[in-house]
């Protein structure tokens, strides 16, 4: 699949077959995600890969998202921004940190998207429990929650459909008000 079909096929998803993902695929996905480009050359981030029923269950809790518990695996994406403090200023090293796993994220998600997976990137978590139930250390914080697996299609599965209508943003060598 080249990297357009991928991204067109991508779609966020919540329930999964219970079917396992391959190692190697979990490392080709782990391998795109730090083959993102890096503000400074500097990879902050890590992984937490998640298989354990109760543990996944109880990041569904946490992450207020039923059903994720469904898939194979959980790829929690955790930064040590101390890493990015060291090179640059506060407001760039906020900033950065937050583009950096972005990046990695989006790869992951796109590289699942063409082995035929779906996936969740999910941000809005309590990130004392989390940390706490995944024993993350106080100076991480977590990026993201990735349920990644086969999807279940008569489960909870989003539309692909258009995503944007381009006339009203996209601009032609200067900004105009694309006006209807
Ligand atoms: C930064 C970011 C944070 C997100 N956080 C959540 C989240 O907390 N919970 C959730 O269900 N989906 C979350 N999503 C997924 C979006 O809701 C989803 O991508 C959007 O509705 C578009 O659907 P699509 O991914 O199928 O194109 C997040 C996506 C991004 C990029």
């Amino acid at each position: 699949m080249d990297v357009y079909d991928a991204i067109t096929k991508r779609r966020t998803v919540y329930s999964f077959l219970a079917k396992e993902v391959s190692e190697d695929i979990i490392l080709k996905l782990i391998d795109s995600a730090v083959r993102s480009p890096t503000a400074g050359g500097i990879r902050e981030y890590e992984f937490i890969i998640v298989t354990n029923p109760a543990l996944k269950l109880e990041i569904s809790k946490i992450s207020l998202t039923p059903h994720i518990d469904s898939a194979p695996l959980i790829i929690v994406v955790i930064c040590d921004k101390s890493k990015m403090d060291a090179i640059f200023d506060k407001e760039d090293s906020e900033t950065f940190c937050v583009e950096n796993a972005a990046l990695a994220i989006e790869n992951l998600l796109l590289v699942a998207s063409s082995y035929g997976l779906g996936s969740a990137w999910i941000a809005t978590l309590q990130q004392d429990e989390i940390k706490k139930t995944l024993a993350i250390p106080e100076k991480y914080k977590v990026r993201g929650i990735i349920p990644i697996g086969y999807i279940k299609e008569e489960g909870e599965v989003k539309p692909i459909g258009p995503k944007a209508d381009l006339s009203k943003i996209v601009h032609i060598e200067k900004f105009n008000s694309n006006a209807d």
